[in-house]
């Protein structure tokens, strides 16, 4: 073991010695909290020698429509990547994180969480495993400029965000329910939605909880019946049935907003470092926001739909859904103005008690590899640094 990973240290606030193992695990526990899309966890952990574990990412671009270049796995690596180095000021650890060989779609890091007697908590850390998504609508009270300004520093002097209020809020919340229509009417969005949604449980460990989606209940009715079946959903779409959802998913919680705000990055942000860096700037904004008692919720659609018809990526087999996309990106990007080619993420915000059903995540077991055993084997070489 090396000498500056010291075998114990003292996690602050207790007085109490922690391990090298359970100061890893803690961190790990704390850290897959953060947000995701759709809650899919692109991430597993390998706990090596010491206080080091690895981090396995993976993009899910082969199944998912919103991650066809792998940007948005990429941004929740960069989320969790930034709650593992909030989660080691808790422990009194400042944790150095080391890409390893891996490719982009695979990309994978080594943390090791170094004993650091100067480190303070940092008072984002707390809001990690409070920060969630709440789909519900909010109070429409302007956020005060003095709490606009805090979550713009929280960001970092990378990013910049661009606040929709007032009128231009309204139109970005039409413009959010046009783009609910193509997710109502694309093959490919289908096939997501098809599996994300848990119908039975208010607390999910691997997909969305029907009851954070702030469906009434005929609603949620026909759509658990069309979504079982590509035609049935064809059909309702016919009969122009799609109005309902869309009001309720997209339309009405985007009005009931204190702000829409986009996230841009200040240069290109075509890259794995970059999406990484955005991660961790709407990471810090998020628990920001949550510790001002705001609720949030992405409004990811625009951003990943948009960059693909800038970048003429076609996502889409048929012409309908496509050609709404290129109209519909055009207004966002009048709208947005200045940066709308460099968003990472956009979002709704506003004040409102945290929502009632909520994701939760995979045990620890089941995303920590060598977990409760003291004689975990070293990683295996291809995971091991240089
Ligand atoms: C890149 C990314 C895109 C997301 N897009 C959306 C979105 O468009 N709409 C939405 O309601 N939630 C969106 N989410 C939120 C995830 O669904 C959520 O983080 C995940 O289900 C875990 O739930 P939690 O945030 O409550 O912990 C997105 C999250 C990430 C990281």
């Amino acid at each position: 073991m090396s000498a500056i990973l010291p075998a114990i240290t003292i996690a602050h606030g207790s007085g109490r010695l922690l391990p090298d193992r359970q100061a890893c695990r803690q961190v790990i526990e704390r850290a897959r909290w953060a947000p995701s899309g759709d809650n899919t966890q692109p991430w597993r952990f390998v706990l090596a020698e010491g206080a080091r574990f690895a981090v396995i990412g993976r993009d899910t671009r082969d199944e998912v429509v919103y991650d066809r270049d792998g940007r948005a796995s990429q941004l929740s690596l960069g989320a969790l990547l930034e709650s593992i180095r909030l989660a080691a000021s808790e422990v009194g650890r400042r944790a150095l994180i080391t890409p390893l060989d891996g490719d982009q779609r695979q990309p994978r890091w080594m943390v090791a969480l170094v004993g650091d007697p100067a480190a303070r908590p940092d008072p984002l850390a707390t809001q990690l495993r409070r920060r969630c998504t709440s789909r519900l609508p909010f109070s429409t009270r302007a956020l005060p400029t003095g709490l606009r300004s805090g979550l713009e520093a929280a960001l970092g002097p990378c990013h910049r965000a661009l606040w929709l209020t007032g009128a231009r809020r309204l139109r970005a919340a039409w413009l959010n329910a046009g783009f609910g229509r193509i997710r109502l009417i694309a093959r490919e969005c289908y096939q997501v939605h098809r599996h994300i949604i848990d119908w039975d449980d208010r607390f999910s460990m691997d997909r969305l909880p029907v009851d954070s989606l702030g469906l009434d209940p005929l609603t949620r009715r026909i759509m658990r019946w069309a979504l079982a079946d590509w035609q049935r959903a064809e059909l309702l779409n016919r009969l122009g049935c799609g109005t309902q959802p869309r009001w309720q998913l997209d339309l009405l919680p985007a009005v009931r907003c204190g702000a829409i705000v986009a996230v841009a990055a200040d240069r290109d942000p075509d890259s794995l470092d970059a999406q990484l860096a955005a991660g961790a700037a709407v990471q810090r904004l998020w628990l920001a926001a949550t510790a001002a008692g705001l609720q949030l919720q992405p409004l990811y659609t625009p951003v990943v739909l948009g960059r693909y018809v800038r970048e003429g990526r076609r996502c889409f087999a048929a012409d309908a859904p496509w050609r709404t996309a290129q109209t519909l990106t055009a207004r966002w990007d009048r709208l947005v103005g200045d940066g709308a080619d460099r968003l990472v993420f956009a979002a709704r915000l506003g004040f409102a008690a945290p929502p009632p059903a909520r994701s939760i995540r995979l045990a620890m077991d089941e995303v920590v590899m060598g977990s409760g055993n003291a004689s975990t084997p070293p990683l295996p070489p291809a995971l091991r640094p240089g």
